[in-house]
């Protein structure tokens, strides 16, 4: 899968953040995962590796990538794995939950949005994983620089003088959500692009 990235230049979790992800399926025992933004599977195929049993919802915009998918996941591992097409925020409101892990590699600035709604649909102990809240799409400059000022999830107070593209702006008004929500205990791992890692504590 690694090779077929490299040469399709498509931007996966990477190796080892694929590990964490394993690790926390692991951890958490999960059973139920949902990922919003799936590509051709890497990242779900690390879920699956952690898990003994279950599922893991696959969500895409991209039909080919979905098929590739498909061609990778199916048969390979013992999870079952459900393949949705189109937005990922639909594809969530179509199911029940509770989920075990969540996953955001979709959109930086549709984290904060599917953080409202995963949240009523993540288990106690559940766990949110965001990628690329340190680098690859994000200006990690601008990001810290933001986060070092007060509530800068809440735009009226924001300095106007701010001028960041949509991704960084999505992935710092993300952290700043996640990590003042007393639901939510969030850990900063340097691993790949930078997960921001957050515990459903209530
Ligand atoms: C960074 S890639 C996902 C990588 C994947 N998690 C992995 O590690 O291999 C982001 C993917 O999300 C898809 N995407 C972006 N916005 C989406 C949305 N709102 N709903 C579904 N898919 C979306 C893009 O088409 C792209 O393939």
């Amino acid at each position: 899968m690694l090779e077929h990235a490299a040469a399709a230049g498509f931007p996966t979790v990477g190796r080892d953040a694929g590990g964490v992800l394993r690790l926390l399926a692991r951890l958490v025992d999960a059973r139920d995962v949902f990922e919003f933004g799936s590509g051709f599977g890497y990242s779900a195929s690390w879920f699956a590796r952690g898990m003994g049993t279950g599922r893991v919802v696959l969500t895409e915009y991209d039909d080919e990538e979905l098929a590739l998918a498909r061609d990778f996941l199916d048969g390979t591992y013992d999870v079952e794995f459900a393949f949705e097409s189109g937005d990922a925020m639909a594809a969530f409101e179509r199911y029940d939950g509770p989920f075990d892990v969540v996953l955001l590699d979709h959109e930086g600035a549709r984290y904060a949005p599917a953080l409202a709604r995963v949240r009523s649909k993540l288990r106690p102990g559940g766990v949110v994983v965001a990628d690329n809240v340190a680098t690859g799409p994000v200006d990690t400059e601008t990001l810290v620089a933001m986060l070092s000022e007060d509530d800068y999830a809440d735009p009226p107070t924001r300095d106007a003088s701010w001028d960041v593209d949509t991704t960084t702006e999505g992935i710092g008004v993300y952290l700043d959500l996640v990590r003042s929500d007393p639901g939510f205990e969030t850990t900063l791992l340097p691993v790949g692009e930078g997960l921001a890692v957050s515990v459903r504590v209530e």
